[in-house]
């Protein structure tokens, strides 16, 4: 590929938070990026500010744990965009409980989704990248991988993306490809705004008391998680890979 030539990046669950920002920040740092989201009207916002600040994107809709969906989602990418190159396996899902009330279907959705749905995308994704001799895979991990009361489901899921990431950087390596992982503390999303509703506070009340528990004061913003995720996909990276990078405003492990 000419340098000239732009890059084409997915982020999966891009409609907004994390892969939202992720998707606003890889366009920023030139990349044609595909949003793809389990709605595709609902990937516009994000669409928007692309095109808006002159940047190339296209909305997808598609479920990441569902096979077909996820090759033709792919098939229309390449068509539209060109070949993708970068993948940001970010799309994501809670279904928290205590183990003995949480359902084997919970438990099935969060696995499928989180883990089910990164493997299908890379499978999809790791073939244009191996055609190019290039490519950038960075699976969304957490904290919670470490252990979190209430999330057997979602930490079993984020712990075992660790061991899938290092696997490929390990198995794709010699085509150029590297895969690393970025497991973020708390940011301020849907996601968290959920949980706040789940323990009954209010989001600021929420916020605050997570900020008193991480060394530097505040909770994370999805930019935060953006900006780790350039790193990992930037051309100057090629020889970071299998890593694990907690961005969680202060040590974790
Ligand atoms: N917010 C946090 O504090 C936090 C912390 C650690 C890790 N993470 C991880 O970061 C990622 C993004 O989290 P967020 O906070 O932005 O969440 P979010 O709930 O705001 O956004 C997740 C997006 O994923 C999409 N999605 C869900 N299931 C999908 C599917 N099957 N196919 C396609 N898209 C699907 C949703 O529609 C949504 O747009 C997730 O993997 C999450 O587990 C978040």
């Amino acid at each position: 590929m000419s340098t000239t030539e732009q890059r084409v990046a997915v982020v999966t669950g891009g409609a907004r938070g994390i892969g939202a920002a992720t998707a606003v920040r890889l366009a920023a740092e030139g990349r044609a990026v595909a949003v793809i989201d389990l709605d595709e009207a609902a990937c516009k916002d994000t669409v928007e500010k692309i095109t808006a600040a002159g940047g190339k994107a296209i909305a997808v809709g598609a479920d990441v744990s569902d096979e077909a969906q996820v090759e033709a989602a792919i098939a229309r990418v390449v068509e539209e965009l060109g070949a993708p190159t970068i993948l940001v396996n970010n799309a994501g899902v809670l279904r928290d409980n205590l183990l003995f009330k949480m359902t084997a279907a919970d438990w099935d959705t969060v696995l499928n989704v989180h883990l089910r749905g990164s493997f299908l995308m890379a499978k999809a994704v790791q073939k244009h990248m191996v055609e190019a001799g290039w490519g950038r895979i960075v699976n969304l991990s957490s904290s919670s991988a470490l252990g979190n009361r209430g999330q057997a489901n979602y930490s079993a899921a984020k712990a075992g993306l660790q061991g899938f990431t290092k696997t490929l950087a390990i198995e794709l390596g010699k085509f150029g490809i590297t895969a690393n992982a970025v497991a973020p503390g708390f940011i301020a999303t849907e996601m968290t705004k959920v949980t706040a509703e789940r323990v009954k506070m209010g989001f600021e009340e929420f916020k605050a008391a997570a900020a008193t528990q991480i060394p530097v004061q505040r909770v994370g913003e999805p930019e935060d998680i953006a900006n780790a995720i350039a790193f990992f996909t930037g051309e100057a990276a090629g020889f970071v890979s299998g890593q694990v990078l907690y961005v969680a405003g202060g040590p974790l492990d």
